[in-house]
């Protein structure tokens, strides 16, 4: 077990639950299946894949990773009630090493405003909660929703009370990033002292970022004598996310000198495909100042700077851009180059791709971008997997589209589709305020679904003229909110791909429903 004396931190990866509860973040069970592979292979501990009771979709998606994953512990989260936690069991059952997560606010203001319940009432039902959990899996790992707001001497208690129940991890989260990182300290090493039989489990912690600082209370309590952390990748979660795991995991290497030298068994140069790949299936843009995986974490602008890591890297480059999967050269490919130089590009960056997805992706939009292009760079090659491969299942696909505009007119844009599942194909025209409001009610009208946008974003994915552009979307469609990328050098055609690739998710999700309902 990883005690307070333990070299080894167990890392917790919530992504795919308390990531997905990031608004516009939601993934489709084969996204979810992907981003839980990666996770695997990027060698976090303990996955949680879901809060199963939620629905249908969730549930499916917890048992399905459970069956697909190996090496890692997989948890379904349930509230401490008997309902939730046998859904939760159910979930996870068939996993190597399954966990169940139970959770209670434990904190004055969830008590008395939203639980409507006194201290030992919370006693009893969070008790209760761990031991219903235990008698389905011996791994059951308890939290008290808000902790950094309950009174110290109540969190003891209850810490002390699951524990004595079987608890075999409790988590000590700030659920609304109220924490600062001496207080969080403090607070854990408060358990460490009045906690008699805290030995008996792992303490964890689960951060958020409301005031930006999710990172440093984690490592904080880290150093306090937590043993597990709870992260996401890009910091996705509730509100402003959670501790982002790139973060965490890279503090704790690059300064063991503050950290002691505790490990964790992540593979860091798996860092930034993994931070790319769940990007591209939350739509969820990494912005560019990000630590660790954002495009200006390893990028010199001043001169001064460009000069200094030049003659030595370590003058403004505190972690080597490797250690975290990115290529060192910025300048790879054009329209020479072998599918053998395409495949190593590949491997270097982190992307393990199936041959034949290679071959596709080398034959077809590698060799058309070279031709548009005289310089493919690492950023271009992100760009072409990220949106050719394994996005969500493609109903509609654009085959042609043709824009007229006028200045101080309306715009009209001409869209043909295929169907890729009646192989029909359809040819429509629409008008709009300019070239992409036309475009979008041009695909509304032939695919018949409508999106009331969110957000609506242009980048260059590159720089330079003949750069690629990439269009991003959030949009709603009744109670549903969706995403959408699209990547192309001419961003009318990127901004249509990513209008169909959110139509693509409505539709993808209506034949999933309708298949369940006739099983
Ligand atoms: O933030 C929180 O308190 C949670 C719990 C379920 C652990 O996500
Ligand atoms: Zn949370």
């Amino acid at each position: 077990m990883a005690t307070k004396a333990s070299k080894r931190l167990i890392v917790f990866d919530t992504t795919l639950r308390d990531g997905e509860q990031s608004p516009g973040a939601s993934m489709n069970l084969t996204e979810k299946l992907e981003v839980a592979r990666a996770l695997e292979l990027l060698g976090v501990d303990v996955l949680e894949a879901g809060f199963p009771i939620t629905s249908q979709d969730d549930f499916e998606a917890v048992r399905a990773i459970s069956r697909e994953v190996a090496r890692p512990t997989v948890c379904g989260l349930a509230r401490c009630v008997a309902k939730d936690i046998d859904r939760a069991a159910e979930a996870v059952a068939a996993a190597k090493r399954p966990r169940i997560h139970v959770f209670l606010a434990t904190s004055k203001i969830h008590r008395e405003y939203k639980l409507h319940k006194a201290r030992g009432e919370i006693l009893r039902l969070a008790v209760e909660g761990v031991r219903h959990a235990k008698a389905a899996v011996d791994d059951v790992q308890f939290s008290p929703e808000d902790a950094a707001r309950t009174e110290p001497e109540f969190l003891a208690q209850v810490v002390e009370a699951v524990i004595d129940a079987g608890a075999t991890t409790v988590n000590i989260p700030d659920t609304v990033g109220w924490a600062t990182p001496e207080g969080f300290r403090a607070l854990i090493e408060h358990l460490f002292e009045n906690v008699p039989n805290i030995d008996k489990a792992v303490i964890a912690v689960h951060c958020h970022n409301d005031l930006g600082m999710a990172v440093a209370n984690t490592l904080a309590a880290v150093q306090a004598g937590a043993r597990q952390v709870e992260v996401t990748v890009n910091g996705l979660g509730e509100r402003a996310g959670n501790a982002a795991l790139e973060e965490v995991v890279m503090a704790l290497g690059t300064r063991s000198d503050v950290f002691g030298g505790l490990a964790t068994g992540i593979r860091t140069e798996l860092l930034y495909p993994t931070s790319r790949l769940v990007s591209r299936v939350t739509g969820l843009v990494v912005a560019r100042n990000k630590a660790i995986v954002g495009e200006n974490a390893f990028a010199h602008e001043s001169g001064i700077h460009a000069d200094g890591v030049l003659k030595k890297r370590s003058t403004y480059e505190i972690m080597d851009p490797r250690s975290i999967g990115l290529a060192k050269s910025r300048l790879v490919l054009g329209k020479h180059s072998g599918r053998h130089q395409f495949r190593q590009r590949l491997k270097e960056m982190g992307f393990r791709l199936p041959g034949k997805e290679i071959d596709a992706l080398f034959f077809g939009p590698f060799k058309e971008l070279a031709d548009r292009k005289k310089e493919v760079f690492d950023e271009d090659i992100a760009a072409l997997v990220e949106s050719e491969v394994a996005h969500a299942p493609e109903t509609w696909r654009l085959l042609r589209l043709t824009v007229a505009t006028a200045t101080g007119g309306m715009a009209t844009a001409t869209v043909e589709l295929e169907n890729l599942l009646t192989k029909d194909r359809k040819r429509d025209a629409a008008t709009g305020d300019g070239p992409v409001d036309a475009i979008f009610h041009a695909l509304s009208r032939l695919t018949g679904v409508k999106l009331k946008l969110d957000d609506y974003q242009i980048r260059s994915v590159t720089s330079g003229a003949e750069a690629q552009g990439e269009a991003r979307l959030e949009a709603r469609h009744g109670d549903k909110s969706v995403s959408g990328r699209g990547v192309s050098t001419d961003i009318l055609e990127a901004s249509a791909k990513a209008y169909l690739g959110a139509i693509n998710r409505i539709v993808s999700s209506r034949l999933a429903t309708k298949k369940r309902k006739r099983h």
